[in-house]
């Protein structure tokens, strides 16, 4: 059994995501830590609230850092809708948030059990940076370390064109966790952003799901509305683009990846037009060990049927 601690800013796909690993027969959640992101840190702390009540398991939730480590980053409310579940008005009916702050609670948890969790963010790194220089022996104590941020060769989603969202949102927390993981001597399992367009979701398949008729297809349908309806966001597109499921399927089913490189990532927190790009060592020119293994490529139609089992 894989025991996951998720670190999210929830969004529109981080609950997509979530749906895809809580049905996913031989992985455990074992706590959520939110964080400010897509949203602010009280809707995204609120909608993993609600998600858990959606999904009926009783996973605790830690609520992070509001703002990112130096300078305040973008939202991506104009995504994932103002409350950051595309403004579906969906509000958890009683569970609450654990007092305990998710950084402290994400150490608290590694140190107790090292080498037994696999780490996911699938939001700005905020967390994972003040975890680490909490106890900067993290990354000793952390099974497997997955990420959804990025874009390995420049083409990003953000106001920086090269820039992903998850990174841009907090460059300062990214060059911290990429700089420690690679001092560590482990890799970073990183899924980008191009890796989410090559693989995005067919709409005909979309609306074959949203047509099963489960609780769960009826959550993923009320929340999703922005990813299917908004000409803005779908004019041209004939895939629904998911970041943070494709993330969770390298997750749970490793042996999706068909492809992947090890390479030094760095990051970039200054330059006018480079702010958040994650910039890698492609031709090993600094000769600096790793700290990343860049997914590449993986078997699409078993990521599409993971995606579509968290919805039954
Ligand atoms: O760039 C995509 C990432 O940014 C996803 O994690 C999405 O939820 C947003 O946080
Ligand atoms: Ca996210």
């Amino acid at each position: 059994m894989q025991r996951i601690l998720l670190d999210t800013d929830p969004g529109v796909d981080d609950a997509q995501a979530i749906l895809m690993v809580t049905a996913h027969a031989d992985t455990k959640v074992e706590a959520i830590f939110t964080v400010g992101g897509n949203v602010g840190i009280e809707h995204t702390t609120r909608n993993a609230l609600t998600i858990v009540e959606a999904i009926e398991q009783d996973i605790p939730v830690y609520a992070g850092c509001e703002s990112a480590f130096v300078f305040e980053g973008e939202d991506a409310a104009y995504v994932h809708g103002n409350d950051g579940l595309g403004d579906s008005s969906l509000r958890p009916k009683s569970r609450q948030v654990e007092p305990e702050f998710a950084p402290t609670a994400l150490i608290r948890m590694a140190t107790a059990e090292p080498d037994a969790f696999t780490l996911v963010a699938i939001g700005p790194l905020t967390n994972i940076a003040l975890a680490l220089r909490m106890d900067p022996t993290l990354p000793e104590k952390i099974k497997r370390f997955v990420v959804m941020g990025g874009a390995v060769t420049g083409q990003g989603n953000t106001s920086n064109v090269a820039a992903e969202f998850n990174i841009f949102a907090d460059p300062e927390a990214a060059y911290v966790v990429f700089e420690a993981w690679g001092r560590s001597g482990k890799l970073i399992e990183l899924v980008d952003w191009e890796a989410t367009i090559r693989y995005g979701i067919p709409f005909e398949r979309v609306e074959a799901w949203r047509k099963i008729g489960s609780a769960r297809s009826k959550f993923f349908d009320t929340v999703s509305n922005r990813s299917f309806d908004r000409p803005s966001l779908t004019e041209g597109r004939t895939k629904m683009f998911a970041a943070d499921p494709l993330a969770l399927a390298v997750v749970v089913e490793p042996s999706c990846v068909t492809h992947a490189e090890d390479r030094f990532v760095m990051v970039e927190t200054g330059g006018m037009y480079a702010r958040g790009q994650t910039i890698v060592d492609w031709n090993s020119r600094l000769g600096k060990a790793p700290n990343a293994r860049i997914i590449l490529e993986l078997e699409a139609e078993r990521f599409y049927q993971l995606f579509e089992d968290g919805l039954k």
